[in-house]
C-alpha cells in the first residue's frame, strides 16, 4: 500500500490558506473502477426518486437537461463505494487536519458534462449546513480524470476560511434551485483567487468555510469530481446566526425526498 500522508510542510499549509492540494490520494487502478461505477450511477439516474440525484444548478424540472448534475451518498446506490482505498487514504489524512476524533460523515458526486456543465458559483460548504452548529469539517474533492481550468478544477481564496459565512442565495436568486451562490452584498473578494489543476486521483481538501469556486467545462469530456466529507465533533454555537436562503429555498428534489419518505412510513394495507 502506497503512504499517502501529508508532510508537516502541507499541513501547515492547509491550516494557513484553508485548502491544500495533492497529487495523488489512490491508484488509477482504483480511479478506473470508481469512473465505472460513477458513470453507472448518473446514466441510471440513480436516486432520483428518493432526491438523492437532482441538479444542483438548475430547477430540477423532470425530464429536463441537468446542467449540474449531483448523486448525495452514492455508496447507498453503489455499496462497494464503502470498501475504496480511498475512503481509508482519505481519513487518515482528515485525522492528520482535525485530530484523531475526525470521521467519515458521507460522500457526493458532481458531474459536469461535456459542454453544458454549468460552473458552480463561489460559496462556502457552511451556508448548506446547521446554521446552529460549529464546525470542523473537511471535503477532499477527487477528480476522476485530469481536472483542469478548462474543465472546472477547483479554485480557492486562499485564507477565506477564517472569513465568517457570507450572505448566500440560491444560483440566480431562484428559490427552485439547490446551489448557492454569495448574494451580491456579500462583499467578499475573491480577486486573489488560486486554481488547483490535478491528475486523476489527486485531490483538494478545504474547510467547510473556504471560498471554492469551479468552472464551467468548456471541454469535450465530462469532469468527475467524487467528494469525501469528514467532521471532528461539531458543537452548539454560542451565539446563533441565521441562514435566511435555507428558509427561502423550495426545491423538486426536497419534494421527491419528502414523497419517498411519506410512501416508505405509510403502513403496508393488507
Ligand atoms: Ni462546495
Amino acid at each position: 500500500m502506497p503512504d499517502y500522508l501529508l508532510t508537516d510542510e502541507q499541513i501547515a499549509a492547509f491550516h494557513r490558506d484553508g485548502f491544500l492540494a495533492i497529487p495523488a490520494l489512490t491508484t488509477q487502478d482504483e480511479v478506473a473502477r470508481l469512473r465505472e461505477i460513477y458513470d453507472r450511477l448518473f446514466a441510471q439516474k440513480a436516486g432520483r426518486e428518493t432526491g438523492d440525484q437532482f441538479d444542483l444548478a438548475g430547477t430540477d424540472e423532470e425530464n429536463k437537461e441537468a446542467a449540474l448534475p449531483q448523486i448525495l451518498g452514492p455508496s447507498k446506490y453503489a455499496p462497494e463505494l464503502n470498501d475504496f482505498a480511498l475512503r481509508k487514504n482519505a481519513l487518515a489524512v482528515a485525522r492528520q487536519l482535525l485530530g484523531p476524533e475526525a470521521n467519515y460523515a458521507g460522500e457526493h458526486a458532481i458531474l459536469k458534462p461535456a459542454r453544458s456543465g454549468a460552473p458552480t458559483p463561489w460559496h462556502q460548504d457552511e451556508a448548506y449546513w446547521n446554521p446552529a452548529l460549529d464546525y470542523r469539517s473537511i471535503s477532499v474533492w477527487v477528480p476522476l480524470q485530469e481536472a483542469t481550468l478548462e474543465n472546472g478544477c477547483m479554485q480557492f481564496v486562499p485564507g477565506s476560511h477564517k472569513l465568517p459565512i457570507a450572505r448566500h442565495q440560491s444560483i440566480g436568486n431562484d428559490p427552485r434551485v439547490h446551489g448557492l451562490e454569495l448574494a451580491p452584498d456579500a462583499n467578499v473578494d475573491v480577486e486573489k483567487a488560486v486554481a488547483c489543476p490535478l491528475p486523476a486521483g489527486g485531490a483538494t481538501i478545504h474547510l467547510s468555510s473556504t471560498l471554492h469556486y469551479t468552472s464551467a467545462n468548456h471541454t469535450d469530456a465530462p469532469r468527475r469530481a467524487y467528494i469525501l466529507v469528514f467532521h471532528a465533533p461539531s458543537k452548539e454555537r454560542e451565539t446563533p446566526r441565521r441562514f435566511p436562503w435555507q428558509e427561502e429555498k423550495r426545491t423538486a428534489r426536497q419534494e421527491r425526498a419528502d414523497r419517498a419518505k411519506a410512501t416508505n412510513e405509510k403502513p403496508a394495507v393488507m
